[in-house]
């Protein structure tokens, strides 16, 4: 493995910009109003003008959809609703050819409801080896009818579910850390991570490039599974999974889930030699300390995890500054690269958390281009690249199962309908191009009616468009992505700027209200994501210098 300090050979993987695509709402092949695999493969090469290295796609395997594919019923084919096995393998050809990289993610926490072996388990007896695949148990109480803990869903109410036995009496509980519809699978039966492993192998035969892993922190849960604290009696869900992360909970992060991840770097390793290249895995672990997310990385394990503390962090030059260090310091132990992300299809766009409407948006670019002059991978989300807020979707066309869960709850939780809004690519009305529905035909989640100008086609050479800058911020990046090394440099400045320097780039970000006055490292302007700064830099706005 090449040193961290090395520039020279690196796998693609450790100075990457990859680009999230969430299928359902990128590209709609057929008019069905859903994206689809044919839909995304016509679409390859905007990616690549776009600038990017790779795409991760979310879930698109058989599922009922009621997490929108994070429910997984067969991990080993297409979902009808996307195409099929030989769609997928024609996207994976032309991205390669296109020179793109392509990461599938895999949800190994968890199947549907609707999975051979979970049906398998629901006919068989307490005891019997198809429930050994879950975590089913005896209620308590005198007569079994509360759950076996106190375990709260991500989603919202209780993690348990009671089954009906095949005779109609009350049976055993079922785990589901999420919806009821998503099981979590027993990860102490070797017979389930045998299974993963061989699906890996299934994907990685098909040539995909990498993994991201879901609910990486997940997997095992502490033995005798103990109830867990919960932060407020009154409130039985955590809101989403950054609240999840923020408790130390018997569910999550246990250490048995590292020999997984140990298995998993050897499979990966097998392929090294392969005519694809190296294959990597990205873990979402949301696990609560950076010293915590940093064990996923070790040279043994996973390749990277996503870094969610700058996404999490206000607008603030200091939470910055801080966010970068911290990153920095807990990786160098362990020798991993760094990764980093601003939005992506579980939580609100940055533009909408910087403060919504002009403000936002220029604080989100203004973000979007200091999180591009670190070192590692940036996780772009489809979307953010035209600058899209997000959409305050009405309750009858909300479809999570978060919303669902909680809504006749104290804790209403809208759910993530708002930032999976389908892709506006041209014309004048819904679909706006993202399929070819009659004009005026709304998709999955209805497109807001102001969106024309927002459109990849609309800001396609549009100058200052969001399109246009993140097109130029990329191919700069590529310019010295790959040379300027690892270490980042927290330079002094005015109060409210925060300045990074990377080899001889500098980034200065104003956090602040007041124009402030550059530092003397600022040199030749290469961009800006606001108005070309002139001595001082504006409020809300970051650019990047060739060092002085
Ligand atoms: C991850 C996914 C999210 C999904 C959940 C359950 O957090 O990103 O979308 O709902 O896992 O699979």
């Amino acid at each position: 493995m090449p040193a961290v300090n090395d520039p020279t050979d690196l796998p693609w993987w450790r100075h990457a910009v990859v680009y999230q695509v969430y299928i359902r709402s990128f590209a709609d092949s057929d008019g069905d109003g859903v994206g689809d695999m044919p839909g995304i493969t016509s679409r390859l090469p905007y990616l690549r003008d776009l600038g990017v290295d790779a795409l991760w796609i979310t879930p698109f395997y058989t599922s009922p959809q009621r997490d929108h594919g994070y429910d997984v019923a067969d991990y080993r084919d297409v979902d009808p609703l996307f195409g099929s096995l030989a769609d997928a393998d024609a996207m994976l050809a032309r991205a390669h050819e296109l020179g793109l990289k392509v990461i599938v993610d895999l949800v190994p926490n968890h199947t549907s409801d609707q999975h051979v072996w979970f049906q398998a388990a629901i006919a068989s007896p307490p005891g019997s080896p198809e429930r050994e695949r879950y975590m089913f148990r005896d209620g308590a109480g005198p007569d079994g009818d509360e759950p076996p803990n106190n375990w709260p869903s991500v989603f919202g109410g209780a993690a348990w579910t009671r089954l009906t036995e095949p005779d109609g009496t009350p049976g055993q509980w079922y785990l589901h850390l999420f919806d009821s519809t998503q099981p979590d699978l027993n990860w102490r039966n070797p017979e389930v991570g045998d299974e993963l492993v061989d699906i890996l192998r299934f994907w990685l035969d098909r040539g995909v490039d990498g993994f991201r892993v879901d609910v990486a922190h997940g997997l095992f849960k502490a033995e005798g599974l103990p109830d867990t604290v919960l932060r407020d009696p009154d409130e039985d869900a955590p809101a989403s999974m950054v609240e999840a992360a923020g408790v130390d909970e018997p569910m999550w992060d246990q250490p048995e889930v590292h020999e997984v991840y140990r298995r998993w770097h050897e499979v990966l390793a097998e392929y090294d030699d392969s005519e694809v290249g190296p294959r990597m895995a990205v873990a979402e672990s949301w696990a609560r300390t950076a010293e915590a997310i940093a064990r996923y990385v070790r040279p043994d394990e996973l390749h990277q995890s996503f870094n969610f503390h700058w996404l999490s962090a206000p607008w603030s030059a200091e939470a910055f500054a801080e966010v970068v260090t911290e990153t920095l310091a807990s990786l160098a132990p362990v020798g991993a690269v760094p990764t980093w992300v601003l939005s992506n299809h579980d939580v609100v766009r940055h533009v909408t958390r910087y403060g919504g409407g002009a403000q936002g948006l220029a604080r989100g670019r203004a973000a979007t281009l200091a999180m591009l002059t670190l070192p590692g991978s940036a996780y772009l989300y489809q979307g953010e690249e035209l600058g899209l807020a997000q959409v305050d979707v009405a309750p009858e066309d909300r479809t999570d199962p978060s919303w669902f869960r909680t809504k006749d709850t104290a804790k209403v939780d809208i759910g993530r309908d708002g930032c999976r809004v389908p892709i506006p690519w041209g014309g004048d009305a819904a679909p706006y191009g993202f399929g070819p529905a009659e004009s005026g035909d709304q998709p999955w989640i209805p497109q807001p009616d102001d969106w024309a100008g927002l459109s990849v086609e609309a800001q396609t050479g549009a100058e200052g468009s969001t399109l246009e800058f993140y097109r130029e911020a990329l191919r700069l990046r590529r310019t010295f992505a790959e040379t300027a090394g690892t270490d980042v440099e927290i330079l002094p400045g005015a109060p409210d700027l925060l300045v990074l320097g990377r080899g001889d780039v500098v980034c200065v970000l104003n956090a602040g209200t007041a124009p402030a006055a550059l530092p003397a490292e600022a040199g030749e302007l290469l961009l800006s994501s606001g108005d070309d700064p002139d001595g001082t830099l504006a409020p809300d706005t970051a650019a990047w210098f060739r060092r002085a």
